[in-house]
């Protein structure tokens, strides 16, 4: 396990440093969303340069209160559905202390709010847009129709409003909702475009798992920061965004009660991976990976999150005497290490009773029938000189117009997806479908990717067999790298299921 883990940590921060940095030092615009008269990310080569990021001048560490994203209220729970309306609005957020900086928020909240559904009890959203782009909300890690998917194409026109339709006819599971309007995705999610969308049902609620107040969703991203606290966007910039938030707020203090929480940690970054750890090396005993929990806890002392990946975790911080800390820090670069090694710090301030507890069995997972198909699918990040770097699947850029893979409805596929680069790290998400992990290099994955997932982590040269079944829906649904600035670069194909 050990040696394991320092190969992978050793791959991305040599392999993966040299590149990245490599690609950040040229002035960023994605090909086609110049051609299409975008300016997003395209900085005018004559405005000042924002200088390094200054979140770190900014924002004290472990000074902020983490806050907790407001659970949203249905505006109607008729017809056996419950419906929300959200407002996609530009707001201005106190994230950096004494500061505002302007976002863009699904309801003013910096980052989105929180949708609570059940499994079978449909939810509609009703999504205004008043901000000056085109935008697509897409539900990450659901089962829904492909019209109500929120893919790159399927657009809501500024000032237009549409209701998507989930019918939340999967397994409990944490899933998140974020933009995906093609080519503005990147810009639209690091500026805020993310939420966060829970589903329960019987199984989940049957276990005495920690609950209530001590079940807390935690997104983690990094962001750049100007001397005025404005968010800086440039286009596949990842030393520069040095600035760890949670929930919002750069490394932010967390009161706990000396209990056992369950923390539902997602990764909402566009490019950072995270390597979590207790500051002590205390356990993590993970229950949960995207598509629900685990078949049964997995203790561990280290959690790697890719873009767009969640870990649902349990803390006992009864460990910990009360009015001490412990402090949540990551080992993956690129980064100064006391900036983004750190991440926020629990504080343990008072006792508290505890009759939680994380059952030996959490759950049974669903058989997955004999495979079908076998395909490849290669992930490619290209640079040539003079030209903008291209995101590629399988040799190409995203075309809308193309079907790349051709899926039979009911069937289930393996597909080997392979990191062709040697020194970027690249990440794989299929829409639709919850998968299995059947293997990673060639060797059986760790438990923390035995459970059901929708986005797996790809460093540099690796190769992961996952299997799907496709007996959802039919119609097309993109696939992609999940670092949203690659996505963007065209680093995304469809299938179509028929
Ligand atoms: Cu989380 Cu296609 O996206
Ligand atoms: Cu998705
Ligand atoms: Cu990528």
């Amino acid at each position: 396990m050990v040696t394991r883990r320092r190969m992978i940590g050793a791959a991305l921060a040599t392999g993966g440093g040299v590149l990245l940095m490599r690609t950040t030092l040229r002035p960023a615009a994605p090909a086609a969303a110049a051609a299409e008269g975008h300016d997003h990310g395209s900085p005018d080569p004559a405005a000042a340069d924002p200088g390094p990021d200054a979140g770190p001048a900014l924002a004290p560490k472990f000074t902020t209160a983490m806050p907790v994203p407001p659970v949203l209220a249905p505006v109607s729970t008729d017809g056996g559905a419950d419906t929300y309306a959200i407002t996609m609005l530009r707001a201005s957020a106190r994230i950096l202390p004494g500061h505002r900086t302007d976002v863009l928020t699904y309801n003013g909240s910096f980052p989105g709010p929180v949708i609570r559904a059940r499994s079978g009890r449909p939810v509609r959203v009703r999504q205004t847009n008043l901000l000056d782009d085109p935008v697509s909300v897409h539900l990450h890690g659901a089962r829904v129709p492909a019209d109500s998917d929120g893919g790159p194409m399927n657009l809501i026109a500024a000032g237009r409003t549409r209701t998507y339709t989930y019918p939340n006819d999967q397994a409990h599971a944490s899933l998140w909702f974020h933009d995906h309007a093609h080519h503005l995705e990147s810009e639209h999610v690091y500026r805020g475009l993310a939420g966060t969308y829970l589903i329960t049902d019987a199984t989940e609620a049957a276990l005495p798992l920690p609950a209530g107040q001590y079940d807390l969703p935690i997104a983690l991203r990094d962001a750049r920061f100007d001397q005025d606290a404005n968010l800086v966007y440039r286009m596949d910039d990842p030393f520069n965004r040095t600035t760890i938030l949670a929930n919002g707020r750069p490394w932010p203090k967390v009161d706990v009660a000396a209990r056992k929480y369950r923390l539902r940690l997602l990764n909402s970054s566009n490019l950072r991976f995270f390597s979590l750890r207790l500051a002590d090396g205390g356990p993590l005993t993970q229950i949960g990976s995207d598509g629900g929990l685990l078949e049964r806890p997995h203790v561990t002392d280290t959690v790697d999150l890719s873009p767009g990946e969640r870990a649902d975790v349990v803390v006992d911080f009864s460990r910990y005497p009360v009015g001490t800390s412990v402090a949540l820090t990551n080992s993956m670069p690129p980064g100064p290490a006391e900036h983004v090694g750190q991440v926020l710090r629990f504080d343990v301030t008072r006792p508290a009773h505890d009759p939680s507890s994380v059952p030996a069995r959490l759950r049974t997972l669903p058989p997955v029938a004999a495979a079908v198909r076998e395909r490849t699918v290669v992930l490619e990040y290209q640079e040539s000189p003079g030209a903008a770097p291209l995101g590629l699947i399988d040799g190409k850029v995203y075309d809308p117009a193309r079907v790349d893979a051709q899926v039979a409805f009911g069937t289930s596929e393996i597909w080997t997806v392979v990191n062709a680069n040697k020194d970027v790290p690249h990440n794989f998400h299929l829409h639709l479908v919850q998968f299995r992990v059947l293997a990673r290099n060639g060797a059986a994955p760790s438990p923390a990717e035995s459970g059901l997932k929708d986005t797996v982590r790809l460093l540099p040269g690796e190769g992961v067999r996952l299997q799907a079944v496709f007996d959802a829906y039919r119609g097309r649904y993109p696939y992609h790298c999940h670092l949203l600035d690659h996505s963007a670069m065209g680093m995304m194909a469809q299938m179509e299921i028929t």
